[in-house]
């Protein structure tokens, strides 16, 4: 291996634990208008807030707030029966592709599932996760 290949190898081993440890060079890479623009659009902006805020348009928001969600502890109801769990990416998947399959605790069933492309589901993930 000569002097270029091998630092070039080094060069992407580096820059790809960059991407998996979450640093933020990956998270100014994220495309926030692109996905605050498909959250308009799919009118999750209507009923959520990303900052924490008690009003939307002037009235308390019908969905939780999406700020600060990840990694928090939640209680669900599912087909009557509540149980505690942890808000991890696939619990957000699930919650946008199948709202009704599990209920956020003191919320209305009234999110209904909002088609989007795989790409536009991950950006809006991506985002959530950083608020
Ligand atoms: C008509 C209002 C409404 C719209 C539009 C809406 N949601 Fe919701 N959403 C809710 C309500 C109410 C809940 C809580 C009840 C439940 O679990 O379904 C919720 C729950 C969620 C949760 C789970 C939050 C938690 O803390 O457990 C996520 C994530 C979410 N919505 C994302 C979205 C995204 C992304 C969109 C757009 C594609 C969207 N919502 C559109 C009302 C809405």
């Amino acid at each position: 291996m000569n002097k270029t290949i091998a630092g070039l190898c080094l060069g992407i081993a580096a820059g790809s634990f960059f991407f998996l440890d979450g640093s933020p060079a990956g998270a100014s890479d994220l495309d926030v208008a692109g996905a605050r623009k498909i959250m308009q659009d799919k009118l999750c902006l209507t009923c959520h807030t990303t900052d924490g805020a008690e009003t939307l348009n002037g009235a308390p928001p019908l969905g939780p707030t999406l700020k600060g969600i990840l990694g928090s502890k939640t209680t669900v109801v599912v087909e009557g029966a509540e149980t505690t769990v942890t808000i991890d990416e696939a619990y957000l998947r699930k919650a946008i592709l199948k709202p009704m399959a599990e209920i956020k605790k003191g919320y209305n069933p009234i999110m209904a599932p909002l088609p989007m492309t795989d790409e536009q589901l991950d950006l809006v993930i991506a985002y959530i996760k950083t608020l």
